[in-house]
């Protein structure tokens, strides 16, 4: 496929998740809720997930943002139900290394929608959009994780 027609079908992926978000809402009996802001324009997100044992079995967001953060959000939260702790913490760190423009090893986790966001590394200024919900997320497992 040509850079041009992929660059459409990434837009086209981002804007669906945009417009039809996966997992919008609240969790009302969450076990995690977490609330975080981009700094650099006071857009937020709220985070709520559901974890059993080790398995985040349920994920759900709310906010305001613009295209790439909802997108974003909508596509974490769908890759990280029935994810174990550790599985969703590292495809945070893909998805990091994938905002730097760093090579990321994807063989064992099929990224699916989320390589959509992959051409955001090339605008420095959207990052912080893009890893908005992915750092929500990371912070409530983490603390989730040092608890147990
Ligand atoms: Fe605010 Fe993108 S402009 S999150």
């Amino acid at each position: 496929m040509s850079s041009n027609h992929l660059d459409t079908l990434y837009r086209q992926v981002i804007m669906d998740h945009y417009k039809n978000p996966r997992n919008k809402g609240v969790l009302e009996d969450g076990s995690l809720t977490i609330n975080m802001n981009n700094p650099t324009c006071g857009d937020r997100i709220q985070l709520t997930m559901n974890v059993e044992g080790e398995v985040v079995t349920d994920a759900r967001f709310e906010g305001e943002g613009c295209s790439i953060s909802m997108s974003s959000a909508s596509m974490m939260t769908q890759a990280v139900k029935g994810k174990k702790i550790e599985e969703a913490l590292k495809l945070a760190d893909i998805f990091s290394s994938m905002m730097l423009g760093n090579d990321y090893d994807e063989e064992d986790i099929d990224l699916g929608d989320i390589e959509a966001l992959q051409g955001v590394a090339k605008f420095p200024a959207r990052i912080k959009c893009a890893t908005l919900a992915w750092k929500a997320m990371e912070k409530g497992l983490k603390e989730e994780e040092s608890e147990e």
